[in-house]
């Protein structure tokens, strides 16, 4: 009765401007994934969970477009995946209550990202407790069997499952109404920022895949380094910029520029970090020129973006409306 094809499904929050980390971190398999489960992918922009931190209309308005503008630019194929505003899709907060009255404290009480926040000072509010059952909602709402995220959100997508499970059990005799969806970890390793730390928005460590130019060579020079003069050999092991390089280049061309920093030559000419940094500008600038144009064209053309996002979110807000009717039902709202 509930019979669903194989769907993938993610969230992404618009607190900032994307960068690498978030590129080779999630955009890239996400965008991957829409030629494995073409018509089958969705992936939404979190902006009701924004909300939990983000008071400000126009830099959540700003954000939002900025990470549609992301996904499209780097080959997200509206054809073949759904891209939608979480909040375009307002079933999502009655499934929301549906859940929390299943579920009891102590599991949210064990939640990571809501035990490292408190730790860190904040103060939390009521939605930034409830945090886990509004992602769960929003990831049951679409049935969705496989949900690609970070290490960090996996805590998230096992309480979905237990939530699942406990609304099916207690309002549906044990029926699936709601999927049990699995999470899949994305494969990439953190990707290092300028100063060797994580790459983050909240570091202020970041590089974008859309700068280019000055304004990249620039930001790209700002990587940490150790003082090593021009013209003596480079230590590979620990070095951020080789680090980065890595991302772009084959296990060849990197044996190459390793082979460059021992030597402190490439092409008979000396070898220093200045030149690495150039190389890495230059990986970035060419892996991402399409993308950059891209991104020039939906800032150029607000109206496409809204125009796909409108088409995501009656496409998405169909799956919904279709699994809260069967909530209802099972719950005896109808
Ligand atoms: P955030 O903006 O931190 O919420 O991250 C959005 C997505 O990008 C999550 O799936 C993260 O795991 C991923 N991500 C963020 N920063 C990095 C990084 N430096 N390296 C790898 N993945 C990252
Ligand atoms: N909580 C996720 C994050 O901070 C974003 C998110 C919200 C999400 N809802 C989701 C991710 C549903 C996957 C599925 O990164």
């Amino acid at each position: 009765m509930y019979a669903t094809p194989d769907r993938t499904l993610s969230g992404i929050q618009p607190t900032g401007t994307p960068h690498l980390g978030n590129y080779f971190g999630a955009i890239e398999q996400h965008i991957a994934l829409q030629d494995q489960y073409p018509g089958e992918c969705f992936y939404f922009i979190a902006d009701y969970h924004a909300l939990t931190t983000v008071h400000d209309g126009d830099t959540l308005r700003a954000n939002v477009r900025e990470v549609a503008r992301t996904y499209l630019a780097l080959g997200l194929d509206p054809q073949r995946a759904t891209l939608f505003r979480q909040s375009d899709v307002p079933e999502v907060t009655e499934l929301t209550w549906f859940l929390a009255s299943v579920t009891g404290m102590g599991l949210l009480e064990r939640a990571h990202a809501y035990k490292d926040k408190i730790a860190r000072g904040m103060k939390p509010n009521v939605g930034l407790f409830l945090y886990p059952v509004l992602m769960a909602a929003d990831i049951l709402a679409y049935r969705p069997s496989l949900v690609p995220v970070g290490k960090d959100q996996m805590q998230h997508v096992e309480m979905t499952q237990d939530m699942a499970t406990y609304f099916n059990q207690a309002f549906a005799g044990g029926e699936p109404v709601l999927r049990r969806p699995e999470g899949q970890l994305s494969s990439t390793p953190v990707v290092p920022g300028l100063d060797g730390q994580k790459m983050s928005k909240s570091y202020g460590n970041t590089i974008s895949m859309f700068d280019s130019g000055k304004a990249l060579r620039k930001r790209v020079g700002k990587i940490v380094t150790d003082s090593t003069p021009l013209g003596e050999p480079l230590k590979t092991e620990g070095c951020h910029v080789l680090g980065l390089l890595g991302l772009f280049k084959t296990n060849a061309e990197l044996d190459e520029i390793k082979t460059n920093y021992r030597t402190a030559t490439r092409n008979g000419q000396p070898f220093g970090y200045g030149h690495a940094k150039q190389l890495l500008a230059e990986a970035i600038e060419t892996r991402f020129d399409a993308a950059r144009q891209r991104h020039a064209h939906f800032t150029a053309h607000p109206d496409e973006l809204d125009a796909i996002l409108a088409r995501g979110a009656e496409r998405a807000r169909g799956l919904a409306r279709q699994t809260l009717q069967d909530c209802k039902k099972a719950c005896g709202l109808r």
